[in-house]
């Protein structure tokens, strides 16, 4: 009898569970408002009122909401045909690789697109750890490279938190971060690859300076090791430039990109340098949904409008006027690269993220409890960080 009641309990708790989460999966915290609809910089809620996207859905919101060209493109695509596998040929495909890589202004020769940062960095890591055949990466201190095995096992702190794994799939080491004397020890003959987020976002907005990123380029090239850029979120013209290999002037073996590069369409690339793509040949990597038409069509969609609306100078000027203006209120500092801005807060970030909301600005924070991190679309203009500055300027420092 006692089981059946505490069945019957458990039962009742799992049914109040789904009901409070609406049976989506209990793991993300969410901020206190629903989002009706979009346009341009500005989300409305559910009551109507319009609220300022400084954090573009972690970054992805690259050319802001409803823009027409990309809106039309995937219309098209998905008239002309929504579907084909990576085994028929597609000329939106190519197109597609043709114009990431001409946009990247790095001399990369492959690109293989998949459907998440996370899954990209995965790929990458695989082909370094395959063409090398050794069996450690170095990762940097802080760094966030995603939640799957591999990509999970180089992230900062990981293990400690959510990895979940009982083991990683390879050694792993990490480096402080900007310690270059520090580097040598960690990056040996044994290592495959060395991966780094050039600026980290989810720390914070940290930005590693070009001669850390530099000196890792160097050692890889004295032990033989590939050097992997994670710009998931730095990336696709985040810093101002194409690049962050491009922002720093250095060269890595292989560039990972995603978020910004779909405009909330998912999708992710992975690209390599001539001697990486030699190392390839059929069935070495694969995906269903990766490189999909309508993927595609975002992807040109998006790098055509960084293009045609000069949004690469409009985010170093915006960005620069946010360092100018916003350090305010409770903001004592700046930090990051173009619109990856980490604003350095005296109160709990948290806390002024709050009160920002409460005004109708969305921030994001990071794992730096006094950081308030900014990724807004690249579509923004002074007039909208003035609304941030103002709201700042109102609050209790
Ligand atoms: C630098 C970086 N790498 C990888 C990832 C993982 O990307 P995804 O969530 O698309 O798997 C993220 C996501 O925030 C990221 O910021």
């Amino acid at each position: 009898m006692p089981k059946k009641k505490e069945s019957a309990s458990s039962a009742s708790a799992i049914r109040e569970a789904a009901r409070q989460h609406d049976f989506l999966a209990p793991v993300f915290a969410q901020y206190p408002f629903e989002v009706a609809s979009a346009q341009g910089v500005w989300l409305t809620n559910s009551r109507g009122e319009r609220v300022l996207d400084l954090y573009g859905g972690h970054a992805v919101a690259s050319l802001g909401y409803a823009h027409p060209a990309w809106t039309e493109a995937l219309a098209r695509q998905a008239e002309s045909c929504q579907f084909q596998s990576n085994a028929v040929a597609m000329r939106v495909r190519n197109r597609a690789a043709r114009r990431l890589v001409r946009f990247s202004r790095l001399p990369f020769a492959s690109v293989f697109f998949v459907n998440s940062g996370a899954e990209a960095n995965e790929n990458a890591l695989k082909v370094a750890l395959r063409m090398t055949r050794r069996e450690h990466v170095a990762a940097i201190e802080g760094g966030f490279h995603g939640r799957t095995a591999a990509a999970g096992a180089v992230t900062w702190g990981a293990r400690e938190k959510w990895y979940g794994f009982p083991r990683t799939p390879f050694e792993v080491s990490f480096i402080p971060r900007g310690d270059k004397a520090a580097i040598a020890a960690q990056v040996t003959r044994k290592t495959a690859a060395v991966i780094v987020e050039p600026v980290q976002g989810l720390a914070g907005a940290v930005d590693l300076g070009a001669s850390f990123l530099a000196a890792l380029r160097a050692r890889c090239d004295e032990v033989g090791a590939l050097l992997i850029f994670d710009e998931v979120q730095c990336g696709m013209g985040r810093t101002g430039e194409p690049f962050a290999a491009n922002y720093y002037n250095v060269r890595p073996d292989m560039l990972t990109t995603a978020k910004a590069l779909g405009n909330g369409y998912p999708c992710a690339a992975l690209m390599m340098s001539p001697l990486v793509a030699a190392s390839l040949k059929p069935e070495s990597l694969g995906t269903t949904f990766g490189g999909g038409p309508l993927a595609c069509a975002a992807m040109i969609a998006v790098i055509g409008a960084l293009k045609e609306q000069k949004l690469l100078e409009r985010v170093r000027r915006v960005g620069n006027y946010i360092r100018r203006t916003c350090v305010a209120g409770p903001v004592t500092a700046h930090q990051g690269a173009g619109l990856l801005v980490g604003l350095r807060t005296r109160r709990p970030a948290k806390e002024i993220q709050a009160e920002l909301l409460e005004c109708c600005v969305l921030t994001g924070t990071s794992v730096d409890p006094h950081v308030l991190r900014l990724l807004p679309p690249f579509i923004l203009e002074e007039e909208h960080v003035d609304v941030l500055r103002d709201a700042l300027r109102d609050l209790d420092p």
